[in-house]
């Protein structure tokens, strides 16, 4: 990927299991600072457990996972955000009740104070701005979106984690939203996307790698070719 540099974030032979039962048999990927890396899949394939494994959330039972080349497998979810690495889960993370504002002020604990916390968020989105007062849960499913990165973005981390960021939105919102991701690579965040539809995240991606039931038969760039990679594993005749 890189010209020559270690990647940022790297999973090698990654397993993982729930209860016993095996879910990632295996699984290697690395990103690297300022690159988009997209992870695709069929519903159950893993994709959500390797983003959990990469933020620790969910203990890997083998492999190595290696932040900036420090193996730093089995450390758990506060000891990695404080390293830089943030989650940003399916399903938004936003608090519906609480107004676009105190969802941001939520975020003092990173010792930055409310106004800085505000001014970079609206600056990045503007439309939460004029959303301040409103409760969070009334935004609009692509003003959540934002909200939650704006969330994310206030620690400050080197590899952002973005889990299904286009779930039950417009097309045209989610190549906006990933826009916007695109930006906050360029600015040397390492970002890994996981996504079950390709087409928005492709735009931007520099290296897509496809999960199926808990293995990556295919990685290398996106191009034309795997769209038809993709159907084929979707639509399980590849084996
Ligand atoms: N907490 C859990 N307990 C037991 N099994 C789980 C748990 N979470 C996930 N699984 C199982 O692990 C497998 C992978 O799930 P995962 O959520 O990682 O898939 P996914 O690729 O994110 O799917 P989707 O596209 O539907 O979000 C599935 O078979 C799922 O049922
Ligand atoms: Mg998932």
């Amino acid at each position: 990927m890189g010209a020559g540099g270690e990647p940022l974030l790297e999973l090698s032979g990654v397993r993982a299991a729930y209860d016993g039962i095996t879910v990632l048999h295996g699984v290697d990927l690395a990103v690297d600072a300022g690159r988009v890396v997209a992870l695709l899949g069929p519903n159950g394939a893993g994709k959500t457990t390797t983003l959990k494994v990469a933020a620790g959330v969910h203990p890997p039972s083998g492999g190595r996972l290696l932040l900036g080349g420090r193996d730093v497998a089995g450390a758990r979810a506060g000891d990695l955000a404080r390293a830089g690495v943030c989650l940003i889960p399916e399903g938004r993370g936003v608090f519906p009740n609480l107004s676009v504002r105190d969802n941001l002020w939520m975020m003092t604990f990173t010792g930055r104070t409310r106004a800085e916390i505000e001014d970079t968020a609206y600056t990045r989105f503007p439309v939460l701005a004029d959303r301040r007062a409103q409760p969070a849960g009334t935004l609009s499913g692509g003003e959540q979106q934002m909200l939650a990165l704006a969330r994310g973005l206030t620690t400050e981390p080197a590899v952002l984690l973005l889990d299904e960021l286009s779930m039950g939105l417009a097309p045209l919102v989610v190549a906006d939203l990933y826009e916007r991701v695109a930006d906050i690579a360029r600015e040397g965040v390492a970002v890994l996307v996981v996504e079950q539809f390709a087409t928005a995240v492709l735009k931007i991606a520099d290296h897509a790698a496809v999960l199926v039931r808990g293995r990556v038969p295919w990685q290398g760039h996106p191009d034309s070719s795997l769209h038809a990679e993709l159907s084929s594993y979707y639509l399980g005749s590849a084996p």
